[in-house]
């Protein structure tokens, strides 16, 4: 007999993006996703305008996205959505909606941790993209985390090291507001440092002990080194713009790779697929594939749009999840800080 497809709606609201997709098994059809400009006039994510703009784009998204994967509502096997972590009045748009469209539609509802999704989004179905093999080493890191994840099986996961303050999405964004660039600022630097020296500054490395991170000592010390700089030359930033962004970018990167050989070291494991907005960054690309001539790592990265926060991600857990009929009920909460 011919196995049946499973159609999955996968719904993602945590922070400020608002999205939705259509999964067909492990095939994504659609994934929509509506940025918030609204929070760049405000230098970072303003919870209570993420939520209100989650609520007005709740229903096109979705509408948008059934319409992209030419299904209906009718033919939804369940419909998956992030429960945490997040920002709460963000996480309870996406919840309330899928749990009352489920209701709605008498199917059932998943619920997903955006942590686990981050690093399961390696087993959407891709040309040309491989899927990690088991065990295997997730970093993720984004503007809201920064973890080193050791992943023994879809859902057997342990958080092996993460930051103890700031993620390095905002070591990125925090060192570009210093220098006056827009929000969020890790694109900027990172175009900005292609065209400059890496070397040219030096920031010392915060030391932490073990596999956890720490960056907000490291936006400290750009601050001070700006600071300091800009008192004997005032046009300082502006003459050196590009080698400051290599010099930053160079140094987070140098962080991220320190702690991922101590983790391959210790764990022995040499699979290593990282994800969330910040892996866009060339710098950690380049270091990666140079990681698999170095140390034999073997790498992942994932295509672009699975990358930051999106609902394939979502999908593709609910997919997994369904499999093993792991269902939530209709009384699941958002969980602002639920953990792998
Ligand atoms: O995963 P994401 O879209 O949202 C969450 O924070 O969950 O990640 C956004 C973060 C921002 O801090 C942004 O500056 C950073 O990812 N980012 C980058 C790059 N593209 C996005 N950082 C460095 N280089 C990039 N190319
Ligand atoms: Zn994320």
């Amino acid at each position: 007999m011919a196995k049946q497809n499973i159609y999955i709606l996968g719904i993602e609201s945590s922070c400020d993006d608002t999205s939705a997709a259509v999964i067909c098994n492990n095939v994504v059809l659609s994934n929509v996703v509506a940025n918030q400009k609204i929070h760049e006039e405000y230098g970072g994510v303003v919870p209570e305008l993420a939520s209100r703009a989650h609520q007005q784009n709740i229903v096109p998204v979705v509408h948008q996205a059934l319409k992209q994967a030419n299904i209906t509502k009718h033919e939804l096997s369940a419909i998956a959505f992030t429960s945490g972590p997040g920002l709460m009045g963000s996480l309870l748009v996406g919840t309330s909606f899928a749990k009352s469209f489920a209701f709605g539609l008498n199917i059932p509802i998943i619920d997903v941790n955006h942590m686990q999704a981050h690093i399961l989004a390696h087993f959407i179905k891709e040309e040309n993209f491989k899927q990690p093999e088991f065990p295997f080493l997730g970093l993720t890191i984004s503007g809201g985390h920064t973890q080193i994840v050791r992943v023994d099986d879809y859902f057997k996961m342990n958080v092996i090291g993460e930051t103890i303050d700031d993620a390095v999405g905002e070591a990125f964004d925090k060192s570009g507001k210093i220098l006056g660039l827009g929000y969020p600022a890790g694109p900027e630097i990172d175009r900005r440092a292609k065209l400059g020296n890496p070397k040219a500054f030096k920031f010392t490395k915060p030391k932490v002990d073990g596999l956890n991170f720490s960056f907000s000592g490291f936006k400290t010390a750009v601050l001070y080194f700006i600071q300091k700089e800009v008192k004997k030359n005032p046009n300082f930033i502006e003459n050196n713009l590009n080698d400051i962004c290599a010099s930053i970018q160079y140094t987070i990167i140098g962080i991220l790779i320190d702690k991922l050989k101590l983790a391959s070291k210790e764990t022995g494991i040499k699979h290593i697929a990282i994800g969330g907005g910040v892996s866009a960054n060339s710098g950690i690309r380049n270091a990666l594939k140079s990681g698999e001539q170095k140390f034999g790592w073997t790498t992942y990265v994932p295509k672009f749009e699975y990358t930051t926060d999106n609902a394939g991600m979502i999908a593709i857990v609910g997919y997994l999840k369904y499999l093993k009929s792991d269902f939530a009920t209709q009384d699941v909460m958002a969980s602002p800080r639920l953990k792998i």
